[in-house]
């Protein structure tokens, strides 16, 4: 007859079972794209009569284009090609199967006119304009049912012209939701790579209801206090893979999202599978990367390695409010680095901030499973200020292998959360205080082998009355 195992034999089991990561990712890059390969067809938007001076206003001539460009569109699609030049638009509506490229030198500029970016319907996800009620301004490049479009160049540039559209915002003269630069809208197979974004209106990238998107190798700037230029925001989107960007901006720099309050419930459509790798960027007001506020169809399944955030508000950002029902879930964030930052990680439960007064107070939404490790520091002014929800507690937050020379005398401030922690400086707040190994690895999300490890060595000599201590 076998003997019974051993209570060292069955944590070892355990341990090994739940720190194993279960979900196996494919790699760690966004998928490539080999644009030689695709786009038998290119014509040059001066063959529609465009005039790249930065003052004669082109919309009509890059509608012609991509209107004749449609007719490629079962042959492999087609290449529009922006030479060097300033390319004053208003907004222009994108097709299937189309490269939209910009040549070194190639700026294409948003009018100052808002009568050049047409009105259009709320997002149904929002139930309303996001600043006001009612319609929105269209994106200055926007796409909608879209299969296989690519925004790319020799590093272009695409330039809102934003103060107008900030300056109307602080003189609360605008008649509509700001537009964002791009948005792309229930579309498959986006890549938007190798450009420069500068000075949206609002957000600056919008990918909403689609799927397979890549952002590799551009740079989104605007003024830090541009009010609400987000860089990258994926909005109900799923298989979102941004890598290799810079973004400095006056709102938050990647800002993860799927709905508002009552009308983001009804809608349903999550944001899940979303990896940012090697991120810089600044964001004095904001956050570097963030959850929320808008987040009632769910966020899970967010990664996000090799970050370096500065002169920055605050890194990693959740935010949330009872009546955004939903969930924030199965969050990793790994090898950050930060200096000159005010709050290293801040949740806020209580962030108001509803679309009409029809929400649902009792709509709780669930945050849990949250992992940030590997994080070091410099000129931190506080290492947490993480506020969950009084009778709705955010739970197996885990914090791993933490290191931030912080300068408050209280560097964490911690309310209505649990959770575990396992070598962080300064020591966590008292609900985050109990040890990962082993028998809490299940509940941190894609825990690293590192701790079984340096833990198992670390216990080798304990006894099995010292594993709860
Ligand atoms: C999204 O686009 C697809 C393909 O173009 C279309 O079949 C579908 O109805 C669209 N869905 C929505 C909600 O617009
Ligand atoms: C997009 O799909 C929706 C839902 O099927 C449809 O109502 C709408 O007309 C489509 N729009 C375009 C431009 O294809
Ligand atoms: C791209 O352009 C931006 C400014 O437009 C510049 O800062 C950056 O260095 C350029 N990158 C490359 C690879 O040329
Ligand atoms: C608000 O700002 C816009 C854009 O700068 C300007 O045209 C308008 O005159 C301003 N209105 C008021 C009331 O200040
Ligand atoms: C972007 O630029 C890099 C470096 O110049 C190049 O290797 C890559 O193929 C380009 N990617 C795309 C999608 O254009
Ligand atoms: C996650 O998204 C990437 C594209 O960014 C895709 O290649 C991968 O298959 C997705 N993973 C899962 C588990 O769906
Ligand atoms: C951590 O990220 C930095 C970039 O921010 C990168 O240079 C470094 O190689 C990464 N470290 C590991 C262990 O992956
Ligand atoms: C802790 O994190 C730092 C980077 O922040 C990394 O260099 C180091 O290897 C990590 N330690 C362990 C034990 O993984
Ligand atoms: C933290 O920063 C202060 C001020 O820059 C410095 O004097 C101190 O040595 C740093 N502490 C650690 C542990 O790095
Ligand atoms: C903790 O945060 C709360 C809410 O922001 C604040 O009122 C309180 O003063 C903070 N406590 C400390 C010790 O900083
Ligand atoms: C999960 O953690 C393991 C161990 O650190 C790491 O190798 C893997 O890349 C992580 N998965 C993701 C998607 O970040």
């Amino acid at each position: 007859m076998r003997r019974p195992l051993t209570l060292v034999e069955v944590l070892l089991v355990l341990a090994l079972f739940c720190c194993s990561p279960w979900i196996v990712w494919s790699n760690t890059l966004c998928q490539q794209t080999n644009l030689e390969e695709v786009r038998p067809h290119s014509v040059s938007i001066t063959e529609f009569g465009a005039v790249g001076d930065g003052v004669t206003l082109n919309t009509k001539a890059f509608q012609n284009a991509i209107f004749y460009l449609n007719s490629f569109a079962d042959k492999g699609g087609a290449k529009l090609f922006v030479p060097a030049g300033r390319w004053l638009t208003g907004s222009f509506d994108l097709i299937s199967h189309l490269t939209l490229w910009l040549d070194k030198d190639a700026v294409i500029l948003g009018s100052t006119n808002p009568e050049d970016w047409p009105v259009v319907d709320p997002l149904p996800s929002y139930g309303r304009g996001r600043e006001l009620p009612g319609g929105r301004h269209r994106s200055l490049i926007y796409g909608l049912n879209l299969t296989d479009v690519i925004i790319t160049g020799n590093n272009g540039t695409i330039d809102g012209q934003g103060l107008i559209w900030w300056s109307r915002f602080r003189n609360k003269t605008l008649d509509y939701t700001r537009p964002h630069l791009v948005e792309l809208m229930n579309s498959t197979g986006v890549l938007i790579s190798n450009l420069t974004f500068l000075n949206s209106p609002f957000w600056t990238i919008h990918p909403v209801y689609c799927s397979q998107v890549t952002v590799q190798n551009v740079a989104i700037i605007a003024p830090l206090d541009s009010p609400n230029t987000d860089g990258i925001d994926p909005d109900s989107s799923d298989n979102v893979c941004i890598e290799d960007c810079y973004i400095s901006t006056g709102d938050d720099l990647i800002a993860i999202k799927s709905g508002w309050d009552e009308y983001g419930i009804a809608f349903g459509r999550p944001s899940t599978n979303i990896t940012i790798h090697r991120l810089v960027g600044r964001s004095q007001t904001s956050a570097g990367i963030a959850i929320g506020s808008e987040m009632s169809g769910g966020v899970s399944e967010v990664h996000a390695e090799d970050i370096h955030f500065y002169d920055t508000y605050s890194a990693i950002r959740i935010k949330t409010s009872p009546g955004r029902g939903g969930y924030v879930r199965n969050i990793y964030v790994s090898n950050m680095t930060l200096a000159n930052v005010d709050i290293a990680i801040r949740f806020t439960g209580l962030y108001g901030d509803h679309p009409d007064d029809a929400y649902d107070p009792n709509a709780l939404p669930v945050i849990e499973k949250i992992t940030i490790k590997d994080v070091v520091g410099e000129k931190i002014k506080t290492a947490g200020l993480i506020e969950g929800i009084e009778g709705d507690n955010f739970v197996n937050i885990c914090l791993s292998n933490i290191t931030l020379n912080v300068s408050s005398n209280y560097p964490w401030n911690c309310s209505y959360i649990k959770g575990y922690s396992d070598t962080v400086l300064p020591e966590a707040c008292e609900s985050l205080k109990e040890r990962i190994f082993p028998e809490h690895c299940s509940d941190c999300y894609n825990l690293s082998n590192h701790l079984q490890t340096s833990n198992s060595e670390h216990r080798a000599g304990q006894t099995s009355g010292d594993i709860r201590s």
